[in-house]
């Protein structure tokens, strides 16, 4: 889902005055450092102007993939949601995400050490923030949704783990972690679910079981229409950008999990249709034809991440 435009209108304003050569060479730089300088526990923005232009330039994408994320979790999770606890907030689209799908929350807490990443954030929401190293500091809180989004690649090992023990501490019912959906990023999300699993946490969703998985690369995606703007100073010209995401979301509680989860997109063929699908029993290849008539229906209308 895309950004709304009100919500992307006020983030683009943050470049309004600054010349394009300025903002383009800004942009492949940051580019180039997170290719290179993730997962060493780096921070990798370091002035107001570098912030707004990461800004400007990822925010539309991480908001969307953690829209759909959240979206699949609460299909599957009814219980009450009040707090919120965003780990590694940074400008917070992950908050703005959850007060879209989640209208009714009470308390927001966003937790970041970037103080150019707080001040962005800051004109573009009233979320608390709190200035928080999440490897060096400890907090005594708590909400019901601990989340993070597109951080925990940015640590090194050892940092975390420590990081996800705080947060499932912090958390009075589940957290929903997303990660880049490259190999890396979801190899970092089994073994994030493998552990939390291991100190008795229950899958929430994609997975529709809390056995091993066998899957070498789940991930989903999604279209994120491109601004003028953005174009301008990424470069390109597609319409478009498809945000590869992988994600985690587990309870304290027990609960029923999907039984079937979409993988890859549908192949449609005339007269039938393949799925490749994640099950109790592992991974399957499900054949739906036009005779199936509403699971032909409801198959031609999926997408790779949806419960069918
Ligand atoms: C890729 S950005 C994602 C920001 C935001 N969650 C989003 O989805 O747009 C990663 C964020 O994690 C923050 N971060 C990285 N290491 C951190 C740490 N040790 N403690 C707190 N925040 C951290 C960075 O400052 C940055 O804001």
């Amino acid at each position: 889902m895309d950004l709304p435009l009100d919500n992307k209108n006020q983030l683009e304003s943050l470049l309004d005055g600054y010349s394009l050569k300025e903002l383009k060479s800004i942009a492949s730089n940051i580019i180039e450092q997170y290719k290179y300088n993730s997962y060493k526990g780096d921070d990798l923005i370091n002035s107001l102007l570098v912030s707004k232009v990461y800004a400007v330039y990822r925010l539309p994408a991480t908001y969307s993939a953690f829209t759909d994320a959240l979206k699949h979790t609460l299909e599957l999770y009814k219980d009450n949601i009040d707090s919120i606890i965003d780990v590694g907030a940074g400008s917070g689209s992950a908050s703005i995400a959850v007060s879209h799908l989640l209208p009714n929350i009470k308390s927001y807490t966003l937790l970041e050490r970037n103080k150019y990443m707080i001040e962005v954030g800051k004109s573009l929401h009233n979320f608390n923030y709190i200035n928080y190293d999440l490897s060096l500091d400890n907090l005594d809180i708590k909400a019901d949704l601990v989340l993070s989004n597109y951080v925990l690649n940015e640590l090194d090992h050892n940092s975390r783990i420590n990081a996800i023990n705080k947060m499932w501490n912090m958390t009075n019912k589940l957290i929903l972690i997303v990660e880049p959906g490259t190999p890396e990023g979801f190899n970092l999300i089994r073994e994030i679910r493998d552990y939390l699993i291991s100190i008795g946490g229950h899958i929430i969703s994609p997975c529709p079981h809390n056995g091993i998985c066998l899957n070498t690369w789940c991930h989903f995606s999604n279209r994120v229409s491109r601004s003028k703007l953005h174009k301008d100073i990424k470069g390109g010209d597609a319409p478009y950008e498809d945000e590869k995401y992988s994600y985690i979301a587990i309870s304290k509680g027990e609960v029923t999990p999907c039984k079937t989860r979409i993988l890859r997109h549908p192949q449609i063929n005339p007269g039938y249709i393949n799925l490749e699908v994640c099950t109790k029993e592992g991974i399957k290849h499900i054949k739906y034809s036009k005779k199936d008539k509403e699971l032909f229906k409801k198959a031609r209308k999926s997408n790779a991440g949806d419960m069918i």
